[in-house]
């Protein structure tokens, strides 16, 4: 049963994406966002087969859980995420976002997700239609839009998959998330919180500064 709590929507809050932090010291960059306010951390889960990279499982999870007091903000790029989403779940992982081109019956699997005490987000990848995540979308507690073609950190914003933000707020109201992830900085993040974006995650434009807490506020303040 997760701890951590998403905040409740109506706020902008950041997702840093430890995917282009030191991963030698992994604590320590954790620290050095959360000491600046940060009450989300990106955790993506990559397994060379539903994207052509492979960064880390459950036991890092795990290790990470001691070091932070942060949301652990899963997100699953894995072809089989019903296998692992209790083991990322017993890591103490609060929230687990998975993709819906990976999931033949993401009713179910969403209501598996709450069964193990979890948050759960559904995504879709930049060319994936509104429509794949109608039916299911308002049963999430957020949704995250690919504006990048997962697999790295660093890519540039794809503004035209951040337009999808605005049909996906008309179609789960005021209550639930919508997270944005890829290529997000302070020059491209007015552009998806006027899509209706309230949820940011950034890897390069946070991790890639030597300055954190500045980062995080640049990030902040363009997003006003
Ligand atoms: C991409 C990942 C992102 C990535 C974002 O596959 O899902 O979370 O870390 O990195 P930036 O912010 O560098 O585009
Ligand atoms: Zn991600």
């Amino acid at each position: 049963m997760s701890k951590f709590k998403l905040p409740k929507a109506g706020t902008i809050e950041m997702s840093p994406s430890i995917l282009s932090a030191d991963f030698s010291d992994l604590a320590s960059e954790i620290a050095q966002v959360e000491s600046a306010g940060v009450n989300i951390i990106h955790l993506d889960i990559m397994d060379g087969h539903f994207v052509p990279n492979i960064t880390f499982g459950p036991p890092i999870v795990a290790k990470l859980r001691k070091h932070s007091n942060a949301v652990f903000d899963t997100h699953l790029m894995i072809s089989d995420p019903e296998k692992y989403a209790k083991a990322f779940a017993d890591a103490g992982s609060d929230h687990i976002t998975f993709h819906i081109e990976t999931v033949d019956n993401p009713e179910k699997f969403i209501d598996e997700l709450h069964g193990l005490g979890v948050t759960c987000g559904v995504t879709l990848n930049p060319e994936t239609p509104v429509e794949s995540i109608e039916k299911v979308a308002a049963m999430c507690d957020m949704v995250l839009v690919m504006t990048v073609h997962p697999g790295f950190g660093g890519q540039s914003y794809i503004e035209d998959a951040a337009k999808k933000c605005v049909r996906i707020r008309e179609l789960v109201g005021p209550d639930i998330r919508i997270e944005v992830d890829g290529g997000i900085d302070r020059e491209t993040v007015a552009n998806a919180v006027g899509y209706g974006a309230d949820t940011l995650v950034a890897g390069n434009a946070v991790f890639g500064k030597p300055d954190r807490a500045k980062a995080i506020n640049d990030i902040l303040m363009a997003a006003q």
